[in-house]
């Protein structure tokens, strides 16, 4: 049983209270912590499956076919792309990296799709070869280069639109404006999509805008799903093309601290939905094309907890008190960035009485490197274990070596049991790039 002031929403399904401890099914996570080494990353297999349902109940508002895509920046290993492959998700990728994740996790290339606002020639000609189900053009440079390709089999092409819509995000994450890097403006769209029909060897399928991540207000992400809807039906009207994917990108909200708006993500998938198929039916008519949604975090973040070890504490003269963990910005870059407000508990007192506010910092070099500007937490000791819940997208993924941190291993808490997704970094991994240089 959870007590009913804990913010149940913002952590896996799998967490339960025991002896006023917290655990992640039947594991006690001060003790995995302990066992396993920290900082530690956890994800729970039941959360994200439920995330993943939700997208499939939710998307019954659109009558026509469907694709989850789920956008691998959020986070891919090879573990997690085998796990959503296995589901039938598709996978939204920018780099070669992450489409050989992608592939060599399983997935059908027919349900991959490749975006980036600068793909080189070469990463082109690797998802032409992969076969991938679309090439999203982001601008008239990048179609150039398609033009200059001669592959065997025809490319299918999406257009990028820019909509030119700001939803309520950090500026950082803001996609669809004009003054943005991304995406067709209108006008372009239209040439893109004339230069295409010129080409034997480029077929236009699908359209696609992506107007920022982490926003709420669903009403801009509304304003450009009736743009895409307009350019489908100009792109059909002019016989340029057959719109079989219509992609309003991903972006859905979810809360990290217990102030945010916390909605129901089944109702957010079903109201933009029903948006899309009444948008379509007023703008463009004939048979639905697939709607591919491209989530990331509103699939994955509440899965994932971050467990950390207290070291150093300090009252300073200026009265704060300051909690040193094991991790930081090192794999938690979102607070240094963003400003991003998370919140956390001990594991072995959550609901200990508050001893005031704390500000919980990492071991690097940098004042910036914190991972909570300000909570309430009981007193804390070193060796205990802190966690930090909706840690699952844009962390690990975001992770880097600054300072020589070493990233964090990563298991799976899946029916009960611990898997290993990911091993911890070894000092021989941060050498594994390097030269020796010749002897003097
Ligand atoms: N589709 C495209 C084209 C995208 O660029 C993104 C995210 C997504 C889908 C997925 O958005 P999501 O559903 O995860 O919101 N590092 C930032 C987020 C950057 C998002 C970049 N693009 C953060 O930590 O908040």
């Amino acid at each position: 049983m959870l007590p009913t002031k804990f913010p149940r929403h913002l952590w896996p399904l799998s967490l339960h209270f025991f002896q006023k401890r917290l655990f992640l099914g039947e594991h006690d996570l001060t003790d995995l912590a302990r066992r396993l080494g920290a900082p530690l990353y956890l994800y729970d297999l039941a959360t994200l499956d439920h995330a993943i349902s939700a997208y499939r109940h939710g998307l019954r508002g659109w009558p026509g076919p469907s694709l989850i895509a789920y956008a691998s920046k959020a986070w891919l290993s090879l573990p997690l792309a085998q796990l959503l492959a296995r589901r039938g998700l598709g996978f939204d990728v920018v780099s070669v990296g992450e489409l050989e994740i992608a592939q060599r996790g399983g997935a059908d290339p027919r349900l991959i799709h490749i975006h980036g606002n600068n793909k080189s020639p070469g990463l082109l000609a690797r998802a032409a070869d992969a076969g991938v189900g679309g090439i999203v053009v982001d601008n008239l440079h990048e179609l150039t280069l398609l033009e200059k390709m001669q592959p065997p089999a025809p490319l299918s092409l999406w257009l990028r639109l820019n909509p030119d819509q700001s939803p309520d995000t950090h500026a950082y994450r803001q996609t669809g404006h004009y003054g943005s890097k991304f995406g067709l403006s209108w006008e372009e769209a239209q040439i893109a999509a004339r230069r295409i029909a010129q080409a034997p060897h480029l077929q236009l399928t699908g359209l696609h805008a992506h107007i920022g991540s982490q926003f709420f207000d669903l009403k801009p992400l509304f304003r450009a799903i009736d743009r895409l809807a307009a350019l489908a039906a100009w792109v059909q009207g002019q016989g340029l093309g057959e719109v079989r994917y219509f992609s309003p990108g991903g972006g859905l909200g979810v809360p990290y601290h217990p102030d945010d708006p916390a909605p129901r993500l089944v109702e957010a998938v079903r109201g933009l939905s029903e948006y899309a198929a009444r948008a379509w039916q007023e703008r463009v008519g004939g048979p639905y094309p697939t709607l591919a949604l491209e989530p990331g975090r509103s699939l994955i973040a509440r899965a994932g907890l971050a467990l950390y070890t207290v070291g150093a504490m300090r009252h300073l003269t200026t009265g704060q008190r300051i909690i040193a963990v094991d991790g930081g910005m090192s794999d938690n870059l979102r607070p240094a960035l963003y400003g991003a407000r998370y919140t956390a508990a001990l594991a072995h007192a959550p609901l200990a009485p508050t001893a005031g506010p704390a500000r919980i910092v990492g071991p690097l070099c940098e004042s910036g490197d914190f991972l909570i500007d300000s909570i309430d937490l009981p007193k804390a000791h070193p060796g205990d274990v802190l966690v930090v819940p909706s840690s699952g997208a844009y962390h690990l993924s975001m992770a880097s070596n600054y300072n020589g941190m070493l990233r964090p291993a990563v298991w799976l808490h899946a029916r009960g049991k611990l898997i290993p997704m990911q091993r911890r970094e070894t000092v021989a991994d941060l050498l594994r790039r390097d030269f020796p240089l010749p002897p003097q």
